[in-house]
């Protein structure tokens, strides 16, 4: 285990059954049609590659980039978005991932806007990790991976001042290395 991490909350045996249920899951569930999988940069990578390929069906693999933390360990509250998918989504189905949902900003907003520009496209929200105790916006996601308590997360794709996103499991960042350093997204 890395020096700075706490415990593990979530082991790559866990991680990987568990993504390849949620996997299943979407296939199953959108058996039909166009279905986008839109990854949100860039915490979502290591799951969306495992996740993509848990889905045994045609997909479309999309990209967006939403950053909502300002700094430290705490939301900004506000979100902006810097990419964003240009093809044409109307009338596809399209899971947005993101790795954690937290107050709930930024997949609410990636949402509206999604909606926004494709009106007929049916949206829906695939997280690994939901913390639901310190949600702002009322939203749940379609699909959760596990429910997280209110501790700060890394590993897996979440990092902490751009660090231990290549960590391959997910553990709780020892409170002293929160100093003088900004997560992203
Ligand atoms: P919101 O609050 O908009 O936040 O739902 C979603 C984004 O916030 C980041 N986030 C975290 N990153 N450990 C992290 O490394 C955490 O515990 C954590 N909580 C929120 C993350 O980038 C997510 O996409």
């Amino acid at each position: 285990m890395h020096q700075d991490i706490e415990r593990v909350l979530f082991s790559e045996d866990a991680i990987r059954a568990r993504t390849r249920a949620l996997g299943e899951a979407i296939a199953k569930a959108h058996p039909e049609g166009d279905l986008v999988l839109v990854a949100l940069l860039k915490g979502s990578v290591l799951f969306y590659a495992d996740l993509i390929r848990a889905i045994d069906r045609q997909i479309g693999v999309e990209f967006a980039w939403a950053s909502s933390y300002g700094d430290g360990t705490s939301s900004s509250g506000t979100v902006e978005l810097k990419v964003f998918p240009d093809e044409d989504l109307r009338g596809k189905t399209v899971v947005v991932v993101d790795d954690i949902l937290d107050t709930g900003r930024t997949l609410a907003s990636v949402k509206a806007r999604l909606l926004a520009e494709h009106p007929d496209a049916e949206v829906r929200t695939c997280v690994l990790l939901d913390k639901r105790a310190r949600r702002a916006v009322e939203l749940d996601a379609d699909y959760v991976g596990f429910e997280v308590e209110d501790v700060f997360v890394v590993g897996y794709g979440l990092d902490f001042a751009g660090r231990y996103r290549n960590l391959p499991y997910i553990g709780v960042l020892k409170p002293h290395c929160y100093e003088g350093g900004e997560e992203g997204d």
